[in-house]
């Protein structure tokens, strides 16, 4: 079953276009990944998909429904969520705070348990429950950063540059949490600079240069694509 069907979307700063006419779809319980250069449009995207940048053109579709014009926090509550690049935790407050606020949009009575969960999967963010999370290494920030997006309860979950700036332990962590949340029964929504990594644990890839959509398949055939090296040369 289709989770996230976007066609024709566009991004625009102002006069600049950030991504132009792109065509996505992410299946439940999917992993997909979105490949490219610096600046090819993948935070861009993402953010228009979560609702923080706005769609200039095209349609999004989650969950059988058009949240095109939906707010953040409708998306959220809808199952869609962000973890942005660089992370984005409140570094004034606690480890326990900034999980609270992945909870947000939610009225019922579990979150409490739902937080412990995340204390059982991240056993380094229990033992920080109440320290501020500036204190946080880079690759606990990230858990964090997770964990905060799992509260929320989400069916499909976007990861930007999850890997980025951590060690290599953390980095094979960081894959090995995305495979297990997948499993858990999560589709996910990856975009990547660890390109052979990417390609490894998704199905299908997207590969975007200046905004476009150069080639889009199974990982395997992206990742043989000769287009790949020349994407991120910039030969086009
Ligand atoms: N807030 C903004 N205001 C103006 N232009 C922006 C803004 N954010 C991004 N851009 C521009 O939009 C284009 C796409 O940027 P985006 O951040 O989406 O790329 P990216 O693929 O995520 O790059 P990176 O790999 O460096 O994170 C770039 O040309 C960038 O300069
Ligand atoms: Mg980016």
């Amino acid at each position: 079953m289709t989770l996230l069907e976007i066609s024709g979307l566009e991004v625009r700063y102002g006069r600049n276009v950030a991504v132009k006419s792109v065509d996505l779809t992410v299946a439940d319980r999917q992993i997909v990944t979105v490949l490219g250069a610096n600046g090819a449009g993948k935070s861009s995207l993402l953010r228009a998909i979560q609702g923080v940048v706005p769609a200039r053109a095209g349609t999004i579709r989650f969950d059988g429904r058009d949240i095109t014009t939906s707010d953040v926090p409708s998306r959220v509550r809808s199952g869609l969520v962000l973890v942005p690049e660089g992370r984005q935790i409140f570094v004034s407050l606690t480890v326990q705070d900034n999980l609270l606020m992945g909870a947000y949009t939610r009225h019922d009575a579990d979150v409490t348990r739902d937080v412990e969960a995340i204390y059982t999967r991240f056993p380094n963010l229990a033992m920080r429950r109440d320290k501020l999370a500036g204190v946080l290494s880079g690759g606990e920030q990230q858990m964090l950063a997770i964990g905060r997006a799992l509260l929320a309860k989400p069916r499909l979950m976007m990861l930007d540059e999850p890997s980025l700036g951590l060690s290599p332990l953390f980095v094979q962590r960081m894959f090995d949490l995305i495979g297990d949340l997948n499993r858990d029964g999560l589709a996910i929504l990856l975009v990547e600079q660890n390109t052979s990594m990417a390609l490894q644990i998704a199905e299908r890839a997207t590969l975007l240069e200046l905004g476009s959509v150069l080639i889009s398949g199974p990982s395997a055939e992206v990742g043989r694509s000769e287009m790949l090296t020349q994407a991120y040369l910039g030969a086009h």
